[in-house]
């Protein structure tokens, strides 16, 4: 094979009158009767090659048998393209190769789409034929972005004297929450591994293990419902470190995420990052993972709500409920039908309904509940709403007014288009609730995982009020979502059986999950805290792709499959035999 003198995006003016030879993919071609012109294509780009009749005649007939996605070798002379038949936007637009010799590497069948960026293509043929999906430009950028984040986290940690370390695949069940993927293991029948849905223990036991600063690009695995942002299979960027403050830790961490945003894309983060406490990301932004990039927060309207004549808010008030409301600017003007079937979504959302108010005057509302109401003091508890706004409220329990105005106040946002996508806000959330009541089950469980720490301040209300104790948590927040998350680590024992009491883990239960971690903490446990990242959710946000799924080369569909390679799928009855294991028959 005549191999390849440049890649297909190199050639530029300095290289015309030289004879080079391009190796890669037919991308597209015109035949002008005696000049043929075609698009080469590989990784780094496109280049033209024309196949003259007249000058060469032989490698213009076989030229004329190219069909798209042949692969194949070429060599001639770089020309100037002809006056006018420069391409601008293209890096090599302003040349051309005159084909002297092909060569057909390989022949390829008509594929099942184009391999260009705006091709119309379900998701279900892109995920079966990847491999074609991923030659399209825009997936390989994404690849290649995907690629330098992670060197540039790995040279930032090396530089931190962090040590990469990796943590074992088959292992136990780790405490994340989510439904565990199961292993069963041949030589010890009935018995199973799970898959790590982090290498939350492991790196823990690092650190008594003195390893004193840890990470890995950890793939986790974790059984729970698919959405954009959520893969069955992704990858942490998971961090430890031993004797540290959670300043310290999160100071770091923004400095770390804020190079990678620097050196791959050119975007400034600027830390130090806001922080935000939970109580006040739920109370102003009803989410806590607040998208900062636009305003509209909550207003609390308890007060204006007790005194005034609308059953619904007063009654609300009166049973240890909320009132607060969201002021869409100049939303006066949205239709009357609009709002009744934001009031629908906000139903389906939980609400009992959702109150609406125009100011459409001087002290001059428009409602059907505008008799119910002082404009004045209305208009003086919202100092944000000015006439030509719309109100909306929601009364009922905090969880669901928080919830459902927090969506309200995104949909709105992404409906009126209030959002600069040009904008990067980070921030952290901390001070998050140690634990959670779970009605249903009627117990405590942990917020993040049962081996974070609770704010020392708030040991006291172990006892008391647990579910106000607050956790030494952090979450990193970019537009609106989740990135990374983490926590100052139970490091002393009593402390660590308190919550697991709280937690209704009985002493045989946390032995038989985690007594390993258990036990390696009582021998000389240093203080230690870590976080771990969503790399994939940082690529997607980075490399502004729609679903997680264009950031991870293989992934799986809404239903955990991958139509690629049909996993997952049925196995010989001989294999099931030798790992003891019965299928029940599934319809
Ligand atoms: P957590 O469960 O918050 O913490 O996960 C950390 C980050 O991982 C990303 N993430 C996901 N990304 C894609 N698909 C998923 N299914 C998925 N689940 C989580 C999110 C999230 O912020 N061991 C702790 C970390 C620690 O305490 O150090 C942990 O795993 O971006
Ligand atoms: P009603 O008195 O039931 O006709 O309701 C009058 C208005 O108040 C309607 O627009 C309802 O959607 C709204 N509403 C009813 N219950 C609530 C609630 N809990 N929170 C906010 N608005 C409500």
């Amino acid at each position: 094979m005549r191999v390849r003198t440049h890649t297909c995006g190199e050639l530029r003016r300095r290289h015309i009158g030289e004879t080079v030879t391009l190796n890669g993919w037919v991308q597209r071609r015109r035949d002008h009767g005696s000049v043929l012109f075609i698009d080469i294509r590989d990784r780094q780009g496109l280049t033209q090659i024309v196949f003259n009749a007249e000058t060469m005649p032989h490698a213009h007939k076989v030229g004329e048998k190219l069909g798209s996605e042949d692969v194949i070798a070429v060599t001639g002379v770089v020309g100037q393209r002809p006056e006018g038949a420069n391409n601008p936007n293209l890096a090599t637009g302003d040349i051309e190769v005159l084909v002297q010799h092909l060569d057909i590497l390989n022949e390829a069948k008509t594929p099942p789409f184009m391999i260009e960026d705006d091709a119309e293509v379900t998701d279900t043929l892109r995920l079966k034929y990847r491999y074609l999906d991923l030659r399209r430009p825009k997936m390989q950028r994404l690849l290649e972005l995907r690629h330098r984040a992670s060197a540039v986290v790995r040279a930032f940690l090396n530089e931190q004297h962090f040590l990469e370390v990796e943590t074992p695949m088959l292992t136990k069940s780790t405490p994340e929450g989510a439904r565990d993927y199961l292993v069963p293991s041949r030589v010890n029948p009935g018995m199973f591994f799970a898959l790590p849905q982090s290498p939350q223990l492991f790196k823990q036991i690092l650190m008594v293990a003195g390893t004193d600063r840890y990470y890995q690009i950890a793939r986790c695995f974790r059984d729970e419902d698919l959405r954009f942002d959520r893969q069955p299979e992704f990858t942490q960027i998971d961090i430890e470190m031993s004797f540290v403050d959670r300043e310290q830790i999160m100071s770091l961490m923004e400095r770390m995420i804020s190079v990678v945003f620097k050196e791959t894309a050119g975007i400034d983060l600027a830390p130090p990052f806001p922080r935000m406490t939970y109580a006040d990301a739920i109370g102003r932004y009803g989410s806590d993972k607040p998208d900062l990039r636009f305003n509209m927060p909550l207003h609390d309207l308890n007060d204006f709500a007790a005194k005034s004549d609308f059953k619904v808010f007063k009654e609300t008030v009166a049973k240890a409920g909320m009132v607060k409301a969201i002021v869409v600017k100049g939303g006066a003007t949205i239709p009357r039908s609009r709002i009744d079937t934001l009031g629908e979504t906000a139903k389906g959302f939980g609400a009992k309904g959702l109150a609406w108010v125009k100011v459409i005057g001087d002290g001059q509302l428009e409602s059907v509940i505008a008799k119910f109401l002082d404009a004045r003091r209305l208009l003086a508890a919202v100092p944000d709403a000015a006439i030509g706004d719309l109100l909306l409220f929601v009364a009922d329990k905090p969880s669901v007014v928080h919830d459902v105005l927090g969506r309200l106040r995104l949909l709105l946002a992404e409906e009126l288009n209030l959002i600069d996508r040009s904008l990067w806000r980070p921030l952290w959330v901390i001070d998050f609730p140690l634990l959670d009541y779970d009605h249903e089950a009627k117990r405590y469980v942990a917020m993040h995982h049962p081996f974070t720490a609770p704010l020392d301040d708030d040991l006291p209300l172990f006892e008391s009020d647990p579910v106000k104790v607050r956790a030494k948590a952090y979450d990193m927040v970019l537009n609106g979502n989740e990135i990374g998350g983490g926590s100052i680590r139970i490091h002393r024992r009593e402390i660590q059986s308190k919550v697991f009491d709280l937690l209704g883990i009985s002493k045989d239960e946390a032995a038989a999950k985690f007594g390993f971690l258990l036990e390696a903490l009582e021998y000389g446990a240093p203080p230690h805290g870590g976080i771990a990242f969503g790399l994939d959710r940082l690529i997607m946000l980075l490399g502004g792709a729609g679903s997680i799924r264009d950031v991870i080369a293989f992934p799986k569909t809404q239903k955990a499959q991958c139509l690629m390679t049909e996993a997952p799928s049925p196995v010989e009855a001989a294999q099931l035999k030798e790992l003891h294991i019965k299928v029940d028959a599934v319809e």
